[in-house]
């Protein structure tokens, strides 16, 4: 799992300095709104000798996302979401994750990130208002990609269903899940049970998405290849209509789960692609490093003074991000969607290990297997996701693929 930068620095950035000097083909701006879309008033900051436009007051965007005036207890949180929490399933450096029940047998994910606070956690400062609302507008936007649309649409992305703004001490229901946790798997954070009565957190509600793919065994390789498809689908959908990058590919992001749908169905830049699920439904998670380009402004991570993030040693996760850092030429505000593609190599190589899969005799196994080493063979050619979809994924060529 990334172990986040001290000093990430996310920010909302001037659009017009992106638009003049980036690596991207660039659509066409139809879809980009005004920065009205924000509710508080927007002001110029600079940061790093940069101009960035920024809300005045990231904290009444941030209620106002949330539909509160103040933050609220957890108790009003859970009673807004109508949930449940049943146990720990989660965590990364900033948030632990929890699985509620909902009425009629529903099942939401709370994700809960302390904000603002002095109290240094798992080592790493505290996310400021300004940080997290990149976050919730990344969570936000992705997920309503799910609505129906002839230009883009795809569901690749968790439903975001709520957000809140709480205030509090740890509840003790869930110091106590915290422990199940630890005593059943371990946990490397800090245990929460020294936040003060004043701490702030974001609850993110999402839907559930399944257990992510570390150490996720397959049934055999043509599943493997309809996951990595369906990763594929969402990407390219997301980079064409956000200048969309995840930054943070690695296989605790990605979450897998059982479907009986036989099919699933993107739209990308107006043309419909339908895919086979082989039984297998992706979700993709977790923004903290992500980039797009929201009502012209370009929402970012700004890990140009990050150190700890480039050193790391030991999976191939870990040349993927200075991989990133190279092709950016440190100036992540820049959009380089070759970044995608790296992430998609990555993904690739975890996805042929053989250790995946519980059948490695069949036919199908064979040919999924030959397919992935294909495509990785060649996918770093490709400086984006669209293009690796124009070569092989668009419905013209999987027609083709059908009939031959
Ligand atoms: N919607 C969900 N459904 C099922 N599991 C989830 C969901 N959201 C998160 N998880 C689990 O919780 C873990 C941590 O969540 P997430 O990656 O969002 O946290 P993070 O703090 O942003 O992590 P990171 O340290 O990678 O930045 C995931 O790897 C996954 O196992
Ligand atoms: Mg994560």
């Amino acid at each position: 799992m990334y172990q986040g930068p001290p000093q990430s620095n996310e920010t909302l950035h001037e659009a017009q300095r992106l638009s003049s000097n980036t690596t991207a083909d660039r659509p066409s701006d139809s879809h980009d709104v005004s920065v009205q879309r924000f509710v508080a008033p927007l002001s110029w900051k600079t940061v790093s000798d940069q101009r960035f436009l920024c809300p005045q007051r990231s904290k009444d965007e941030v209620m106002t996302r949330c539909g509160q005036r103040e933050p609220i207890s957890f108790e009003q949180a859970l009673a807004k979401m109508e949930a449940t929490v049943g146990r720990k399933i989660g965590e990364g450096v900033y948030g632990e994750v929890f699985l509620c029940a909902k009425p009629n047998d529903t099942q939401s994910v709370l994700k809960l990130i302390p904000i603002e606070g002095n109290l240094l956690i798992n080592g790493e400062k505290q996310k400021t208002f300004e940080e997290i609302l990149s976050e919730i507008i990344i969570s936000s936007e992705l997920s309503d990609l799910r609505q129906q649309n002839v230009q883009f649409s795809t569901d690749g992305f968790v439903e975001l269903r709520s957000v809140s703004c709480v205030v509090g001490k740890y509840p003790q229901r869930l110091l106590e899940l915290w422990k199940d946790y630890n005593d059943r798997q371990g946990s490397e954070n800090d245990s929460p049970e020294d936040f003060p009565a004043d701490q702030l957190y974001i609850a993110f509600e999402t839907a559930f998405g399944g257990s992510d793919l570390d150490g996720y065994r397959f049934y055999n390789a043509q599943q493997a290849f309809a996951t990595f498809t369906q990763i594929v689908l969402a990407l390219a959908v997301a980079e064409k209509r956000y200048d969309f990058e995840h930054r943070d590919l690695h296989t605790g992001n990605i979450l897998i789960e059982t479907t009986k749908v036989p099919e699933r169905t993107y739209c990308l830049l107006g043309e419909e692609i339908v895919i086979k699920t082989h039984g297998l439904k992706a979700t993709i998670i977790d923004y903290t490093l992500s980039r797009i380009v929201y009502s012209g402004l370009c929402l970012f991570n700004d890990l140009s003074t990050d150190e700890e993030l480039f050193t790391a040693e030991g999976d191939y996760q870990f040349e993927i991000y200075r991989n990133m850092k190279t092709v950016l030429q440190n100036r992540w505000d820049q959009h380089a969607p070759r970044t995608n593609v790296y992430w998609l190599h990555y993904l690739l190589d975890k996805l042929t290990s053989v250790r995946n899969f519980r059948d490695k005799t069949s036919k199908a196994h064979k040919a999924g297997m030959k397919a992935m080493k294909q495509l990785s063979d060649a996918l770093l050619q490709f400086t984006s996701v669209h293009d690796i979809v124009r070569t092989f994924f668009a419905s013209d060529v999987l027609e083709a693929d059908k009939e031959n």
